[in-house]
């Protein structure tokens, strides 16, 4: 066991709860972890820097702003191919409609495992380079029962936060037979994948062709719990839609995109505040010139919020939380403070995972440190690479 004493803290965010935002920031703080290694420590001691008891080690972070780990609560990172082409398309006012999927599924279908392994392990890598020190990993450009296998145990390797996800997209081999596809995600891909995941999720969107019905969605769903997983549900993206309320009435802990909310969801995402969580994913607003979704009035409203990456080929190919914090902030009406506890707490909760975001005794270490001395500077300085995951000694 060893123990570690970071020290010249300049400002400490806990997202504790406590004050603006919930971000718990304080000055002349210190912080203890003990790790055995390797894999993260657990925090031991937060207090005032002049009461701080001894350690093995010392951190000192030199006046930095050091924070949790962002949770990033939402991501598609097992994929092969190149859609920069549909994002320039788009920039030149092209509308998204998930059909580009069918070109990831091909390209990731025809990589070989390795090829697959090191691209996730890079972008695992990038995350971790900005900050990010919990990412959730989705299947769904597998949709063949070995693909979708095949991605579920490659996430595993990179994450405990795996998501089955076979009902992404109608494949192009079953558009003749979009009802015996649902059978198959909810049969024989099921029972192939659920041992491989914690989580199952749906692309709930009638407003795309290949995509699921609110009934549908409500079968993926039903079948996975039956089957031992979590819920989840991409909703509301492309046009409202039954999505949203579909989560808030099985109990999904998020319901991610929430891009076009009616007042009936969210009238549901406040009554489900205590299970479900609504994942904000700017940076896909971003990348498909969609409207923002309104974040100040989901929070004024009394909403569980998270924000996430969504990082994958079509809508968002950008693994940054900093820059999801900044469009927050920017384009959703959320303060700092609350951009930063969304990112953290806030995707903890979308995951069901009270260990992590947030810096008190008893949470995993996963730290992060920013070349900056408070946390504002994660907007501010929009752009510049100021956030990295903080490596301490016993992790
Ligand atoms: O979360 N909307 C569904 N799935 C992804 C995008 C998939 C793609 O276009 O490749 C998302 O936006
Ligand atoms: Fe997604």
């Amino acid at each position: 066991m060893t123990s570690t004493l970071i020290t010249d803290i300049g400002e400490l965010v806990t997202c504790d709860g406590t004050g603006e935002g919930g971000i718990g920031a304080r000055s002349g703080q210190a912080v203890v972890v003990e790790g055995t290694g390797p894999g993260p420590g657990t925090i031991v001691w937060v207090g005032p820097a002049s009461s701080a008891p001894a350690a093995d080690e010392v951190l000192d972070v030199g006046g930095r702003c050091v924070l949790p780990g962002f949770v990033d609560s939402h991501a598609h990172l097992v994929f092969d191919g190149d859609r920069s082409a549909e994002f320039a398309a788009r920039m030149a006012g092209q509308r998204y409609d998930g059909g580009g999927i069918g070109v990831t599924v091909a390209a990731t279908r025809a990589a070989g495992d390795e090829r697959l392994r090191a691209a996730l392990q890079a972008r695992v890598a990038e995350m971790r380079a900005q900050g990010t020190t919990t990412v959730e990993v989705k299947s769904g450009y597998g949709l063949a029962v070995e693909h979708e296998v095949r991605a579920l145990q490659l996430a595993a390797e990179v994450t405990d936060e795996v998501t089955y996800l076979g009902a992404h997209f109608v494949p192009p081999e079953m558009r003749e037979d979009r009802d015996g596809y649902v059978d198959l995600v909810v049969g024989e891909m099921l029972q192939a994948c659920a041992p491989h995941a914690r989580w199952i999720d749906v692309f709930c969107e009638p407003a795309s062709p290949h995509a699921f019905t609110g009934e549908e969605s409500r079968r993926v769903l039903a079948a996975g719990r039956d089957a031992g997983l979590e819920l989840r549900v991409h909703g509301n993206q492309i046009d409202h839609g039954p999505g949203v309320r579909l989560a808030c009435e099985m109990g999904a802990a998020s319901v991610d995109h929430c891009t076009y909310l009616s007042d009936a969801d969210v009238d549901a995402l406040v009554d489900s505040a205590a299970t479900t969580t609504a994942t904000l994913l700017p940076g896909v607003e971003f990348s498909t010139k969609s409207p923002y979704p309104d974040a100040r009035a989901l929070l004024d409203a009394g909403v569980s919020v998270a924000i996430a990456s969504d990082c994958n080929p079509g809508t968002c190919f950008s693994s940054s939380m900093p820059f999801m914090i900044a469009l927050a902030v920017r384009e959703m009406g959320m303060t700092p403070s609350e951009a930063v506890v969304a990112a953290t707490r806030g995707g903890a909760r979308a995951l069901r995972r009270e260990d992590i975001g947030r810096i008190e005794i008893g949470a995993r270490a996963d730290l992060a440190v920013l070349q900056a001395p408070n946390h504002l500077h994660l907007a501010y300085r929009a752009g510049v690479p100021i956030a990295r995951a903080l490596e301490v000694a016993g992790d």
